[in-house]
């Protein structure tokens, strides 16, 4: 049976999808994650703020068929750590995945399984190809602007978030004086100690 073709419509003054709800992160879901955990719980016990906002227009988990979204990823920091994403490999690792950001300024950490790792920049035009078997982690780096992009992926990729809550992305991305800095992550296990 053949899907029906569709069209939605993704608002960029409002930054939400028409007729879509969204799903929120919030700061306590992200325990282990920011590497200064005392500046964490510090902020956790002030506020559990609303980290991101995701927009997923999924679509059944077969093959051919791609899921499309919005993410709005606002701007703050845990002790010099900017806000991200929690991260994932696909559970399905051999899937990729296309980004491009409509707004702010920000950054998208890669990783293979193997410890390689690549930081692309993020700002409005950019479009990140996520190659398959790359965990990915978006960064926003702006003090001030919402980091808002566009994605799209196999619908039966799967999300796969265990592996990064154990082991960390292998680079962090800070703030050193004001100048945004990438930064090897001290709690990162690399392949061999997994
Ligand atoms: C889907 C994808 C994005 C992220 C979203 C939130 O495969 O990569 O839609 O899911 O930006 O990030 P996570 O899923 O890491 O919380
Ligand atoms: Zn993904």
């Amino acid at each position: 049976m053949n899907a029906e073709p569709f069209a939605y419509f993704l608002n960029t003054t409002q930054r939400r999808i028409e007729e879509h709800e969204s799903t929120i992160r919030r700061l306590s879901s992200m325990r282990g994650q920011y590497h200064d955990a005392a500046a964490f719980d510090a902020q956790l016990a002030v506020d559990d703020a609303v980290l991101y906002e995701v927009y997923m227009v999924e679509r059944p988990a077969e093959d051919g068929e791609l899921s499309s979204g919005l993410t709005i990823l606002h701007p703050g920091k845990v002790g010099d750590e900017y806000f991200m994403t929690k991260g994932h490999f696909h559970a399905i690792l051999e899937t990729g995945e296309v980004y491009y950001c409509l707004s702010g300024r920000g950054c998208m950490v890669m990783e293979t399984p193997e410890g390689e790792w690549h930081v692309a920049q993020m700002t409005p035009g950019a479009v990140v190809y996520v190659p398959p078997r790359w965990a990915h982690r978006s960064v926003n780096t702006s003090d001030a602007d919402d980091l808002v992009f566009f994605w799209v992926f196999p619908a039966n990729a799967g999300h796969d978030y265990g592996s990064i809550e154990r082991q960390g992305f292998r680079k962090r991305v800070v703030s050193r004086d004001g100048v945004v800095t990438v930064e090897d992550n001290p709690r990162w296990l690399p392949p061999d100690e997994r």
